[in-house]
């Protein structure tokens, strides 16, 4: 990953590092600038997302944006400082299968820790345990990297040397783990999903990666808002991959440090899609539960609201309860699919919408989105605030002002930024596991800084510093 070469991992940042890092900081502060000064277009910028900035270094002819240039991809997504073929490198836990692939029924041969993807890739369990899969996916993709012929399209590799890595992959299946072991065995203290946790937090904290770092460059998967519920309370310096922050106080997850994915979509890709305006009669389609409590509220408010407009749909259910198939069929004969915040800010509709291809309209103060730093969704989605939502006609005025032109735009960039937002193995160039790794590869400049900082003055301290320097507690730890 190009972020590699711009500073050793250890020991005194190089002048030539400094060159780096001052270019990057510069380049970033053009970049916002120049946002700001336009308004419109939307560069494909994402069709190759680990830019050069020889491409990017062109637009400036006279310090001054051409506008007929608009085609040129506008954002560096990594700045290159060294050969762009740099891929984020991870260093990954062997982690006993109970923590992984046991979880899917895997059993092995007992004495290989990982299966060989190349004879048997075990199934992840399919229906709405599905939208939390990226553990799966990540996970294959890494131990894939090892024995792909091609690495194209790849941003992350799977090393072997944790003194060469970028960051630090705990393989932790802490979605499933809560999904399928939460349930309160007699014979022990806790849930598996409990116990497995302790021995995790127990185990990782005992690596010298972790003591070496404060943890502060590893990666722990917890995209299920309910899962690793009590190792985060002391795994809280890694990076984080959640779908929203939803159920952390921010001193635990934050979006300086964490980092959002979007939910695996349970919905059908609108594959071949030649639906237009007109043929989609449905004007605005929500599909969900009425929660009673938090966000419960706003969705019944939005009902009232609505329920006497004749080209809309508003039912209560689950996409599970009311069969997929439905769903599917809603929000592909839909021109705008309402996501309205339920019991957290985040859920898979928003992921469903954009593969129907069904104009998002998000009504989530608390929302955080996937990529947002390289992704604009205000060319693809509408956001209401909670407060404007619950005003008598506001959203019905609001979606019914919007021109055939501008839904055919937006529709359009559905489809061109939709393949972000796919979770697939083996992986492809710009998908979703791609994008993930890319986003983690932006934060490693930002974990070096916070490691060298820390650094300091714990080369020569004393043993009871170093202890506390591998067991911190949060920031205000109540
Ligand atoms: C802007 O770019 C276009 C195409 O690259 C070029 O033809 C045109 O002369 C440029 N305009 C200015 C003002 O530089
Ligand atoms: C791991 O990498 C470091 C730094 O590149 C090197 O000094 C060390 O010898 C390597 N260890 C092994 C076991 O190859
Ligand atoms: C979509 O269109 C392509 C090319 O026309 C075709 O090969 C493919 O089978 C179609 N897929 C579906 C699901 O209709």
């Amino acid at each position: 990953m190009g972020g590699d070469r711009c500073a050793p991992r250890i020991g005194l940042l190089s002048q030539r590092s400094m060159f780096c890092f001052f270019t990057l900081a510069s380049l970033l502060f053009i970049i916002s600038w120049l946002s700001i000064l336009r308004s419109t277009g939307r560069p494909n910028f994402l069709d190759s997302p680990l830019l050069t900035n020889s491409k990017f270094l062109g637009v400036f002819d006279n310090g001054v944006r051409n506008r007929s240039n608009d085609n040129v991809p506008r954002k560096t997504i990594l700045v290159k400082c060294g050969n762009n073929k740099d891929r984020l490198k991870v260093y990954m836990y062997d982690l006993p299968p109970v923590f992984h692939f046991a979880l899917l029924g895997w059993k092995g041969d007992g004495k290989s820790v990982w299966p060989d993807l190349r004879t048997e890739v075990p199934h992840y369990p399919g229906g709405l345990n599905s939208q939390h899969s990226i553990e799966y996916y990540l996970t294959l993709d890494l131990l894939s990297s090892e024995f792909a012929s091609n690495l194209d399209g790849r941003s992350a590799i799977r090393v072997r040397n944790s003194s060469e890595a970028d960051v630090i992959f705990v393989p932790f299946f802490s979605c499933i783990s809560y999904n399928r072991f939460s349930r309160l065995n007699p014979h022990q203290k806790g849930t598996n999903n409990n116990l497995l946790q302790q021995k995790l937090v127990k185990y990782v904290t005992a690596q010298e990666e972790w003591k070496k770092s404060g943890g502060r460059d590893h990666i722990i998967l917890a995209h299920h808002p309910n899962s690793l519920l009590d190792a985060r309370n002391q795994l809280w310096p890694s990076m984080f991959i959640l779908s929203d922050f939803g159920r952390y106080p921010p001193n635990i997850a934050n979006v300086e440090k964490d980092i959002i994915a979007p939910y695996k979509h349970v919905i059908k890709s609108y594959v071949n899609d030649t639906s237009d305006f007109d043929s989609r009669p449905t004007l605005l389609f929500f599909q969900g539960a009425i929660y009673r409590k938090d966000g419960g509220i706003i969705r019944q408010e939005i009902y009232y609201l609505l329920k006497e407009e004749k080209d809309v749909h508003f039912s209560f259910g689950t996409v599970q309860k009311d069969g997929i198939g439905t769903a599917t069929n809603g929000m592909h004969s839909s021109k705008f699919c309402l996501n309205i915040a339920g019991d957290t800010p985040s859920s898979n509709r928003l992921f469903d919408a954009i593969a129907s291809h069904c104009v998002p309209v998000i009504i989530s103060n608390e929302i955080e989105l996937p990529y947002e730093d390289v992704l604009d969704y205000s060319e693809f989605c509408i956001f209401v605030r909670n407060s404007d939502a619950v005003k008598e006609n506001f959203l019905i005025n609001l979606v019914r002002s919007i021109s055939r032109d501008e839904w055919t735009r937006m529709w359009t960039r559905l489809q061109e930024i939709e393949h972000l937002f796919e979770y697939q193995y083996p992986s492809q160039k710009g998908d979703a596991v791609q994008m993930i790794w890319q986003a983690v590869a932006r934060k490693v400049p930002a974990i070096r800084l916070k490691v060298h900082r820390s650094n300091r003055y714990s080369r020569f301290q004393s043993p009871a510093e170093k202890h506390w320097i591998s067991f911190p507690l949060p920031r205000n730890f109540p």
